[in-house]
């Protein structure tokens, strides 16, 4: 089945083609630099800005396929979670593709499609196995039993990954989106040179993001307005050193407490170099395998939409039309 996924629960308005798991387009236009003024997404200006790009990007992601409408089998939309106004007009767009072609339409929730993205790449994943989503929106820890079957064992209690990573970027006047900008900073820098205290949490595989970004707000505020390349530098080091180790140390503990030796790292922080170097000795200390989309499928795009689409669709599971956009949501245990 040629399947249509299409994403916009963000600032990327995504669509791509994909048959099984061969990508046969995959376009995604990022609005970055129309929100890069702000230091953060915008909810409003991303909706506007996805009204006028869905119907380009698909074009391109047909001329990509070499295909026309006729020739798609069945429509995919992220339906949940995400920023509303943003995910109802890819919702609606796919949902009223599907209807005017008559084909079946199915809702894809963001955080399953990325827990999904190494299977496109053929990474022979074997369940059951702990996924963590590190992206801009959402900071979790699950265990996958199946396809379908999750059991959330932690999230964070206040600012996401990515968040936490855009917002000290700001601090530091590094821009938007601040995740790479800090990564690529932190190999010039001292990562002993600021500490930040461990968050004391009551669910033990629960994160916590806000404390740390406080740290470094009052750190800057000590420099009274003048920032050195160097203070930059170490900053960046020092954060990406404390948010990586507070990541990793959940994976661990949930490693062991739980004996499931799989790891999946997804979502738009999994692009960081500094956490795939870490990732690769950790997981050899602790004899686990881990697997990790490569940098274009970390972040937001249509091939993972399609992909956990067409596996509902061939498994005969659509959604009705009436199926409605959700800022948050489960995911079925
Ligand atoms: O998955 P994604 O594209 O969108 C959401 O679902 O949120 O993730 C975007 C987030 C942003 O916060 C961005 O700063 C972060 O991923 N990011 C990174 C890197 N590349 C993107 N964070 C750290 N290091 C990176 N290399
Ligand atoms: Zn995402």
């Amino acid at each position: 089945m040629k399947i249509m996924g299409v994403e916009t629960s963000c600032d990327e308005t995504a669509i791509a083609i994909v048959e099984g798991k061969r990508i046969l387009a995959n376009i995604v236009s990022s609005q970055s630099k129309v929100h890069a003024p702000f230091g953060g997404v915008v909810p409003e200006i991303a909706s506007r800005h996805h009204i006028e790009n869905i119907p380009l990007v698909m074009d391109e992601a047909l001329h990509q396929a070499g295909l026309n409408l006729a020739q798609i089998d069945g429509v995919a939309a992220t339906y949940a979670p995400g920023l509303l106004g943003a995910l109802l007009v890819g919702l609606q767009y796919g949902k009223s593709l599907a209807f005017a072609l008559n084909k079946p339409f199915v809702g894809v929730n963001h955080i399953e499609a990325h827990i999904h993205s190494v299977f496109l790449e053929n990474q022979e994943v074997a369940y059951p196995f702990l996924a963590l989503i590190v992206s801009g929106g959402h900071t979790h820890l699950f265990l996958v039993k199946e396809f379908g079957r999750y059991e959330l064992l932690g999230g964070t209690r206040d600012d996401a990954c990515g968040e936490a990573y855009d917002k000290v970027a700001k601090l530091l006047g590094l821009g938007y989106p601040g995740g790479p900008l800090i990564d690529k900073r932190a190999p010039l820098g001292n990562p002993k040179a600021f500490r930040f205290t461990k968050p004391k949490l009551k669910g033990i595989f629960d994160f916590s993001f806000s404390g740390i970004k406080t740290a470094c707000l009052l750190e800057v505020q000590k420099q009274n307005g003048k920032l050195s390349e160097n203070f930059i530098n170490d900053m960046s080091a020092s954060f990406q050193s404390a948010a990586i180790g507070f990541l990793i140390d959940r994976l661990v503990s949930a490693t062991h407490q739980l004996k499931v030796y799989n790891w999946v790292i997804c979502g738009g922080v999994s692009a960081n170099q500094g956490l795939r170097k870490t990732l690769e000795i950790v997981s050899k200390e602790n004899d686990c395998r881990y697997f990790i989309p490569s940098v274009p499928l970390c972040t937001d795009n249509g091939a993972m939409i399609a992909y956990v689409g067409g596996r509902y669709l061939e498994s005969g599971k659509h959604s009705p039309f009436s199926l409605n956009a959700q800022a948050c949501s489960e995911l079925p245990s």
